[in-house]
């Protein structure tokens, strides 16, 4: 029943129903083609950065528009960092002090969230520090995390997906000695690969479809790979790891490669898995990152694609069509030479991760995903939902009541999952991870811990990471306050600026 009421909600902020049955339209029958691809992968550059005496090392960041040829001979309106369309690569060590000059030159207000980062409230870059036209930024902090591959993407309450359809998005790559260490491919652009996968669609007259929604938010026709569409990679040596952030704004990916060989995974969200999981396909929902590793033989090439998935991503029959995940589509393909250089074997172990143990929280929540809320409630950007106390263990069990897919994100802190329906979670979900896959029906357990910043006024998100759903209000807030501290949330919203002073 209440799936009537919604989807003549979304009819009401669409321009046409038909878009409930592009997913079908555009799917598997129709897979876009990349072998024989003609244009070269773009490597997005590292950003460049001074380091003042102090040590900080200091970026700069411009939003602005652009224009940019996601499809070869095509011209489309775009917007990027420091250039058209995404944003230089972010690179810093942990224990590193960082900070940030953000000016944006758009028509309109942005803000810049530094995804899966370990962050003070005030510099998380969410909705409560809006960045106007004309108006600069100036975040900065200690970087304190292990090392992992983590983004930077615009959050302003309403124009989250907008800002990044339209190009707003980079990697954020964190180093430890863990990191350092790991016997990894790990040189940037030639064997270790950001790789930014997005499905756009298009005009007439090559601009960025964003007339139609589905009930997962703009679900594209055409898959792009850091920028442009129909990319290939040349490979130069024998095996190659993938950095994979799935920027899409509602499009899941059930990635494998066309001959079903294995890779391995090595990574998530927030690091490095314990040791190295072989695999022939992995699901990656919208924020989510994975970094694999592939070998490819001399003078042969892989294709990577995301493919149906198998069990609908977990999604009722009747529905799944709509939401994209019958969909098949070529995302890479990956072009070895005559004779590639010696890459290092697949190591047995990566970095050590503590046992999770749920025992001794001081908080256990339960948040219930449905139909654009959770709990019932839908985003106020003046209410706080509820507050953790800093430095104490929190089990927060998800569960997905909806017909619908959804995922679950934390800001500022990496979770382990503690349980999936009471079973252990699968090796590829039990190390770091920010934003989870959540299938209708199930229940997770997540564990977290938020340490080290507190802020009796300035909130943290949690939110579906569908960025349709996000900016229809499936997001809550929470404070990270001192042991018996008083929340103190100001009395007015939005406070601007990203400095909020204190009302209470
Ligand atoms: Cu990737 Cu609250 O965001
Ligand atoms: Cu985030
Ligand atoms: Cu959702």
């Amino acid at each position: 029943m209440h799936d009537i009421s919604r989807r003549s909600f979304l009819f009401g902020l669409a321009a046409t129903p038909i878009a409930l049955t592009a997913g079908c339209a555009l799917g598997q029958s129709n897979p876009v083609g990349v072998s024989g691809a003609a244009r070269r992968l773009p490597i997005p550059p590292l950003a460049t950065a001074t380091v003042d005496a102090s040590g900080t090392r200091h970026f700069t960041l411009r939003a602005g528009v652009g224009t940019a040829e996601i499809v070869a001979g095509k011209s489309t309106p775009t917007w990027g960092f420091n250039g058209s369309i995404l944003g230089p690569t972010i690179r810093a060590r942990r224990g590193e002090q960082v900070s940030f000059t953000v000016d944006n030159t758009l028509p309109e207000p942005t803000t810049v969230h530094w995804h899966g980062m370990h962050v003070p409230a005030r510099f998380d870059g969410g909705p409560h520090q809006s960045i106007e036209p004309g108006a600069r930024w100036q975040p900065a902090w200690t970087v304190n995390q292990p090392g992992a591959t983590l983004w930077y993407h615009p959050h302003p309450h309403g124009s989250t997906e907008k800002h990044v359809y339209r190009g707003l998005a980079g990697l954020f790559l964190v180093d430890d000695e863990v990191t350092d260490s790991a016997d990894l491919p790990k040189t940037y652009g030639v064997d270790d690969i950001p790789l930014i996968i997005q499905d756009k669609r298009f005009t007439a007259d090559g601009s960025l479809d964003e007339s139609d929604s589905t009930d997962v938010g703009l679900l594209g026709d055409t898959l792009v790979t850091n920028g442009i569409a129909g990319a290939y990679l040349p490979v130069t040596t024998q095996r190659v790891r993938l950095r994979i952030l799935n920027g899409s704004s509602g499009r899941m990916y059930n990635l494998g490669f066309s001959d079903d060989r294995q890779f391995h995974l090595v990574a998530t969200d927030g690091g490095l898995l314990a040791a190295p999981v072989a695999l022939t396909r992995i699901r990656v929902s919208p924020g989510e990152r994975v970094e694999i590793v592939v070998a490819v033989a001399a003078g042969a090439s892989a294709l990577l694609r995301t493919h149906p998935f198998e069990d609908r991503a977990g999604l009722p029959a009747g529905d799944a069509a709509g939401f994209g995940v019958a969909d098949s589509f070529d995302v890479l393909e990956l072009r070895q030479g005559r004779s590639p250089d010696a890459s290092p074997a697949i190591p047995a172990s990566l970095a050590a991760l503590d046992p999770v143990d749920p025992s001794g929280a001081a908080a256990e929540r339960d948040f219930e995903l449905r139909w654009f809320m959770i709990n019932n409630t839908r985003m106020d950007m003046n209410r706080i939902d509820f507050s953790a106390t800093v430095d104490t263990t929190e089990i927060w069990t998800v569960r997905n009541v909806d017909n619908w897919p959804h995922n679950f994100h934390v800001h500022d802190a990496q979770f382990r999952i503690v349980d999936i329906d009471g079973a252990s979670p699968p090796p590829e979900l039990a190390g770091w991870k920010d934003t989870v896959y959540t299938p209708p029906g199930q229940r997770i357990r997540l564990a977290l811990r938020f340490t080290e910043h507190t802020d009796p006024t300035i909130p943290y998100m949690y939110h579906c990471h569908l960025l349709m759903h996000e900016d229809q209000g499936m997001m809550g807030q929470f404070l990270v306050v001192e042991p018996g501290q008083r929340p103190a949330p100001p009395a007015t919203a939005p406070t601007g600026g990203g400095h909020g002073g204190h009302s209470g």
